[in-house]
């Protein structure tokens, strides 16, 4: 690798300060430092991720950036002194239409991201020998990157496609396609345990949150879809999954509902309210189509919606507020939603319990790990427990071991689960977080609700999950303690200060609506 020279590494270090880059070592380049040379469009997510690379894997990695012309121009003359190599591509058009920059001519080079929504290509390559070198890139375009890139103010998406169907495609095979079950199993929740009668999906996109809807009920379903270039993968998609007669695609805008009055019995989105202009124009025309027995959820989570494309709630509070639609209330539990009930509609759907579900959303979303074993804590049989194991018995086909403190309440529990019909998925065992009665590596997940990790010898407990959770798994151990006097409860600091005596890698404290413990075995953020 050829080094970088000290100037260069100079206005790197202040270009960084500046703009606020966080944990990137700007260390003398030895042979084990990784390095990139990038355009400076590049520098406030590339930052980042390259921070995230080198906690995760120890290997140090310094971020160089200069304006386009000049990393290309290094390129061209095999100055550039770098491992990596990343730039922006400079024409407005459409991804195929561009000027290839240098990097893109190198072997190996390839498309990471590109610019929503003006489809600039972002080109990277591996121009160096750093072992790592290969890794990295693949790290930069993968979930974490993506991640990244969205969340960047500019607003880079991560796809490839030619349209921006295609482009949706390829971000529900790579990134999001694991969350459909449990969206649609929230939506039913939501909307009061609907079964039969007629939904509509506004901004159906490729038809996979239909699909997973029309599996796990009778509805007949009308996705509507502004975008033509949807219809044909969505009618694909349709007729592989079989349910061709159930499902079909009308082409409209959800600001003009191409539906008569109340003649929906519930209508449902996701992923697609902020990318309408006239929120509130939307939601009109929602309670115009909806029967008076119905009920509308929309909203999602947006973890891959590039930062221009979101909404603040405080915004959205306001349009919904405002837009004259009386039911109308904004959830932001786990998303950002919005939930329309009918007047008449069941009153389920004013009741829906799905604390102990959003636990398991919040899990997969995060994790993507919905397969294997899961190891379930259960300080008793209660209602927090019971959803919990609901939660991830209706949204992952994992096998679940719920360990119990005493022979009695696991007893207790075995009858339930009979009665209920899953001892095929459920099995109870009698032990403590202390000394979980299990051999190493046994479990792709960890899953607590309540005070388990509060009290006691909490460091002990962490290591005990750390042990039993399999490469590539991760925990997830804590809860809101909404009715815990403060006097109980245990300061974020601290459980940092227990994490960190651990001395266990991935280890995080998170105060994300609750206190809770993650542990990432090897699996980041964004998935494994
Ligand atoms: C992020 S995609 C979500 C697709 C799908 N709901 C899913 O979750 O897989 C957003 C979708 O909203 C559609 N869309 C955007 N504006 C719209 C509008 N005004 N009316 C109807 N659909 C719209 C886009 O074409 C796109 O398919």
């Amino acid at each position: 690798m050829i080094s970088l020279n000290k100037m260069a590494l100079c206005v790197l270090v202040v270009g960084t300060f500046l703009l606020g880059l966080p944990h990137v070592t700007m260390a003398e380049p030895t042979d084990e430092v990784c390095t990139i040379l990038a355009d400076v469009r590049l520098a406030d997510p590339l930052g980042k991720i390259a921070a995230e690379f080198q906690f995760r894997t120890g290997t140090t990695v310094t971020l160089e950036t200069r304006k386009a012309k000049e990393v290309e121009a290094a390129v061209q003359t095999k100055q550039a002194a770098a491992d990596v190599v990343l730039i922006m591509a400079e024409r407005p058009g459409r991804a195929e239409d561009y000027v290839s920059p240098a990097v893109e001519k190198l072997s190996g080079a390839k498309a990471v991201a590109w610019k929503y929504p003006t489809g600039q290509p972002v080109w990277a390559a591996v121009v160096g020998d750093h072992p790592a070198a290969k890794k990295l890139l693949e790290f930069i375009g993968g979930p974490t990157g993506h991640l990244r890139w969205s969340q960047s103010p500019d607003g880079f998406t991560m796809t490839t496609g030619r349209t921006h169907a295609e482009a949706f495609k390829w971000v529900v095979d790579n990134r999001v396609g694991h969350t459909y079950t449990m969206t649609a199993s929230r939506m039913i929740r939501e909307c009061g345990g609907m079964k039969t009668g007629l939904c509509i999906d506004i901004g159906c996109g490729t038809g996979n949150l239909a699909v997973e809807l029309a599996g796990q009920t009778e509805l007949t379903i009308v996705g509507l879809d502004i975008d033509a270039d949807m219809k044909p993968l969505f009618d694909k998609h349709v007729a592989e999954k079989g349910f061709s007669d159930r499902i079909r695609f009308v082409e409209g805008d959800a600001q003009d509902l191409p539906f008569d009055d109340d003649s929906a019995d519930y209508i449902i989105s996701r992923g697609t309210l902020t990318f309408i202009p006239d929120i509130g124009k939307c939601l009109r025309e929602v309670d115009r189509v909806l029967k008076p027995t119905g009920v509308a959820f929309l909203g999602g989570r947006y973890l891959y919606t590039p930062q221009p494309d979101k909404i603040s709630d405080e915004k959205l509070a306001k349009i919904v507020a405002e837009c004259g639609v009386k039911s109308a209330k904004l959830i932001t539990d786990r998303g950002q939603w919005v939930k329309i009930v009918g007047a008449e509609a069941p009153q389920a759907a004013n009741q829906v319990a799905v604390g102990p579900h959003l636990l398991s959303h919040r899990f997969i979303a995060d994790t993507r790990i919905t397969t294997g074993e899961a190891l379930v804590l259960c300080r008793s049989d209660g209602g927090l427990e019971q959803g919990l194991q609901q939660g991830f018995l209706e949204n992952t086909s994992m096998k679940l071991t719920a360990l119990y403190p005493n022979e009695e309440v696991a007893a207790e529990a075995r009858k339930r689960i009979a009665a209920a019909g899953l001892t095929g998925r459920v099995k109870c065992i009698v032990g403590n977080v202390y000394g979980i009665p299990a051999t190493p590596e046994t479990y792709d997940a960890v899953l607590g609700v309540g005070p388990i990790l509060l009290w006691g010898e909490r460091e002990k407990g962490m290591k005990e999950i750390h042990r039993v959770l399999k490469q590539g798994g991760a925990a997830l151990v804590g809860g809101r303690f909404l009715g815990m006097p403060d006097w109980r409860k245990t300061p974020s600091a601290v459980l940092r200060a227990s994490a960190k005596a651990t001395g266990l890698p991935g280890i995080t404290i998170s105060d994300d609506m609750g206190q809770w413990v993650v542990i990432r075995k090897g699996v980041g953020e964004g998935g494994r």
